[in-house]
């Protein structure tokens, strides 16, 4: 049987995401917003775009939460994004109450689902559906190191001229300016980066995709990226529903983990079927380790602010 995939918010990366599962036929999609009617404009057209584009996923748009009912995967991105200027954790106020109310919603109807947070600021607003759901942890989740990572990637490419497919690479740590780029980690064809990449270079591409949301942002003027992101949800969303069992970098919730307690702060975890089913814990350096740690701090300082 097909599985109900449900996607709140039908914003920029709502209407994208829902789009890209439809297109690859992952399973049958909902979105949902509170605008009237949007979403189900949104949801019909990409329904009518099926024959053309070959896929026969049944979408449809909805502002109601008795239609999401026994959703399988729920994706959360209602909220406000940031402007030029603002950082992530300036949302954290007006999206805390939208998280909330949203994971309120839909663990009405669909308990046994799994919840996939991307509205920001993430590592908090994760935490926001965590604690509002009662939900176990591998169910609840965030996207955000797989961004971070793919615009690491691209950027490589970019400066190398190879293709995007040859390189792999981690960022690990909080969705913000602290992120952490892995460039031990970081191979093009299995061959370590610094062999392709001279040193101040490389620091000036870390440089970069730690500030790279913000980029998008200055570019836009009128919110944050969402091509990017709704192309890693949907690789998030496609090994949980093929239970591929990917290992990819994503916001899970720690304890003990990497000496960290009681937050959602990204790492690779294998995802599947069940969610996180497990976290994999890397050896780092001692100034791997410490910026991990600042990155830590810099999660905390806004889970702190929310009112639960
Ligand atoms: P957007 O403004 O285009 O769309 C947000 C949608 O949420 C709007 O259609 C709005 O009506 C809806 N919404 C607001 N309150 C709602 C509620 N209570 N219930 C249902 N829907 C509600 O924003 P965009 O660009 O789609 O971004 C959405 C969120 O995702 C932002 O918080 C943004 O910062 C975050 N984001 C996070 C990323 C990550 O890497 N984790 C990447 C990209 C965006
Ligand atoms: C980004 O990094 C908006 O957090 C999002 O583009």
């Amino acid at each position: 049987m097909r599985k109900k995939i449900t996607v709140i918010g039908a914003g920029h990366v709502g209407e994208v995401t829902a789009f890209k599962i439809s297109e690859q036929e992952l399973g049958d999609v909902l979105l949902l917003d509170i605008i009237e009617d949007m979403p189900i404009g949104k949801g019909l057209d990409m329904r009518e775009g099926g024959p053309v584009g070959k896929y026969d996923s049944s979408t449809f748009g909805t502002n109601s939460y008795e239609d999401t009912v026994n959703s399988d995967i729920v994706v959360i991105t209602a909220g406000v994004p940031r402007k030029p200027g603002m950082s992530r954790d300036e949302l954290v106020g007006t999206n805390f109450g939208i998280v909330k109310s949203v994971t309120e919603n839909v663990i009405k109807y669909s308990p046994d689902a799994l919840l996939l947070v991307v509205s920001n600021p993430l590592d908090a607003m994760v935490y926001t559906a965590f604690k509002t759901s009662g939900f176990p942890k591998n169910r609840v989740f965030g996207m955000a190191g797989i961004l971070d990572t793919t615009r690491f990637r691209a950027f490589l490419s970019m400066e190398t001229n190879v293709s995007v497919e040859s390189i792999q690479a981690l960022v690990l740590g909080g969705h913000g300016d602290t992120m952490v780029p892995f460039a031990r980690y970081t191979t093009i064809a299995g061959i370590p980066v610094s062999q392709f990449i001279p040193q101040d270079r490389l620091d000036a591409i870390i440089e970069r995709t730690r500030k790279g949301g913000g980029e998008i942002v200055k570019y836009l003027k009128t919110g944050s990226a969402y091509y990017a992101p709704s192309l890693a949800i949907t690789e998030m969303v496609e090994s949980i529903v093929k239970d591929k069992k990917k290992i990819l970098p994503c916001a899970a919730y720690l304890e003990g983990e990497y000496g960290i307690n009681g937050i959602y702060f990204g790492v690779p975890v294998k995802l599947g079927a069940n969610g996180v089913e497990e976290i994999i814990e890397i050896d780092l350096t001692e100034e791997e380790k410490q910026a991990i740690k600042k990155s830590e701090a810099a999660v905390r300082n806004v889970i702190d602010l929310l009112k639960f």
